[in-house]
């Protein structure tokens, strides 16, 4: 089976087996039978490059549901299945009025890895939202429930990158979400700029969306046109002494402050500043409009993209003397 259609780089590498997966049962009687076997799980693909060929049964985590649990005259408890598609489910959302992750409208992947790299945008991020996640351990087929302090999110981090890496898999994510007096998170500046251009004074969570969806357009490749994995790097936090260096070199240089001694400092404009933004190597490069995307043209190979990530971050680390991570999974 070729997994190009089931990775948003679109990747075109074949699993040796592959098992759809859509119920919980089905999924626990699969590992129970094929506990001496590595697996690979396959979610929303949105989070990975596909460097190899896949030895392993691919389990592609394809469980759907939506369900309201919980809720009273201020909110709402949602439980969504692995396998629903994030984006989906804002809109799902939206169309009840349900207020809370708007600004993380139009994010690639699904419900169930939303909750493993804590995704984020303009200003929000899954754990503001988050209640808890039921995940089942691939050894012992148990289900255990995560609270949102079990998870341990941070920065584009949570456990499950971590301490138990390719130990769960999660089955479905609970949400809290509003029912009324909406909390707006405006304080990203494109989002205020945008809704201020089409001239919207009062802005409902819809508008947000919108504003949000017209944003990622304009500077993200849309995976169904352009391979891409969203920002291949996370943005660097570095101390206050290696930032105000680099200030002194670049008086431009964008940056938060996180703490009295971090600033994050965005990749995108350090591989901009490093001549890399729109560099086309063939098949592969960096994409115009926002430095920190890689993107396939075509029929990059995973290896290709991941030969330029590595010249990308030796170049950083040689030029400004500051270290980049990849946010995406290479496999
Ligand atoms: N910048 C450049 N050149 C570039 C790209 C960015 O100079 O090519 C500068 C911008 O001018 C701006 C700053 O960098 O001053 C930040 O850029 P942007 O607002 O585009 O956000 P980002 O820090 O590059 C992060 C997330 C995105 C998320 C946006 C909005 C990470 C790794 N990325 O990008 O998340 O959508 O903020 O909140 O934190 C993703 O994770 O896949 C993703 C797209």
């Amino acid at each position: 089976v070729s997994l190009k259609p089931f990775n948003t780089f679109g990747i075109d590498v074949t699993a040796k087996s592959y098992i759809d997966i859509t119920d919980v049962k089905q999924l626990s009687v699969y590992l129970k039978e094929n506990s001496s076997k590595e697996l690979f799980i396959l979610g929303g693909g949105s989070n990975m490059l596909l460097t190899k060929d896949i030895e392993d049964p691919v389990l592609h985590i394809n469980i759907k549901g939506i369900d309201i649990v919980e809720e009273n005259k201020n909110s709402v408890k949602v439980k969504a299945m692995a396998g629903e598609n994030w984006h989906d489910f804002v809109l799902w959302s939206l169309n009840k009025n349900f207020g809370g992750i708007e600004n993380l409208s139009l994010i690639p992947g699904n419900i169930g890895t939303a909750p493993i790299q804590n995704i984020g945008a303009y200003g929000v991020e899954l754990k503001d939202v988050f209640v808890s996640c039921e995940a089942i351990e691939i050894k012992t087929q148990r289900i255990k429930t995560f609270t949102k302090k079990d998870c341990q999110f941070g920065y584009r981090e949570s456990i499950f990158k971590q301490d138990l890496r390719g130990k769960y898999i999660i089955t479905s994510v609970t949400l809290t979400l509003t029912r009324i007096n909406h909390r707006l998170n405006l304080d990203y500046g494109a989002i205020k700029n945008q809704l201020e251009f089409i001239g919207i004074v009062q802005p409902t969570i819809q508008d947000v969306s919108k504003a949000v969806i017209k944003i990622r357009q304009s500077k993200l490749p849309d995976p169904s046109k352009i391979g891409n994995s969203g920002s291949f790097f996370k943005n660097p936090v570095i101390s206050k002494e290696a930032f105000n260096e680099l200030k002194n070199n670049f008086k431009d240089v964008p940056f938060y402050q996180i703490s009295e001694s971090k600033v994050k400092v965005p990749a995108g404009w350090l591989i901009e500043k490093a001549g890399f933004k729109g560099k086309r190597f063939g098949n592969y490069g960096v994409h115009k409009k926002q430095a920190l995307v890689l993107v396939n043209y075509g029929e990059a190979k995973g290896s290709d993209i991941y030969n330029l990530a590595t010249l990308i971050k030796t170049t950083i680390q040689r030029l400004f003397n500051i270290k980049i991570e990849t946010e995406v999974n290479i496999l």
